[in-house]
């Protein structure tokens, strides 16, 4: 499995990947808007064969309410017979490296549903994040959302 910065050739695979994996899904618009604006931020895994098995879609918080420049996790996902093999894992701190070496960003931050064990297994044990809020009704059809970060 090879871990590498997404190009925009990759983005019909990322989208390919989320709509398999997540409810929240993005136009194809927005996946370009991030690799053209933070190209260092969005990495895909691929399978023997250049297949997109995983992805993650970073970038920097335009306007951070905070005045902190800081990375953002806009969506991350791997496909179900590709899990619990560290991928995730190495998406994330690339992801996270060049947030901080890149962009200067002080931390990342993400959000996720309440009821999603794995993620909040990866951000919280695997990678040290903290819930910083909740915010309710924050996803469609109205579940809440952990607002997670980690500081660098
Ligand atoms: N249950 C509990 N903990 C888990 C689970 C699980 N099912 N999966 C991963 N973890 C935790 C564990 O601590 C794991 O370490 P371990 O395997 O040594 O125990 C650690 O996370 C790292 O796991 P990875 O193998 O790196 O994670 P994986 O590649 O399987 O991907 C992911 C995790 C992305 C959450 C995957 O399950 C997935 O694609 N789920 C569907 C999409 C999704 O929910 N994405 C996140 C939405 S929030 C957002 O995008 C900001």
């Amino acid at each position: 499995m090879n871990i590498r910065e997404a190009t925009i050739d990759d983005m019909l695979g990322m989208q390919n990947c989320n709509l398999h994996n997540l409810p929240e899904n993005y136009t194809m618009r927005y996946y370009l808007y991030h690799a053209l604006t933070w190209p260092q931020l969005s990495y895909v895994a691929e399978d023997e064969k250049g297949r997109i098995v995983g992805y993650i879609l970073g970038k920097m918080e335009e306007e951070p309410q905070d005045g902190v420049p800081h990375g953002h996790v806009t969506s991350i996902s791997v496909l179900r017979s590709y899990r619990r093999l560290g991928l995730a894992n190495k998406l994330m701190k690339q992801s996270q490296e060049a947030m901080r070496d890149v962009f200067g960003a002080k931390y990342v931050s993400l959000h996720v549903r309440q009821t999603n064990r794995a993620a909040i297994g990866l951000y919280r044990d695997t990678l040290g994040f903290e819930v910083s809020d909740v915010e309710k009704g924050y996803y469609a059809d109205g579940e809440d959302a952990l607002a997670m970060r980690l500081n660098f």
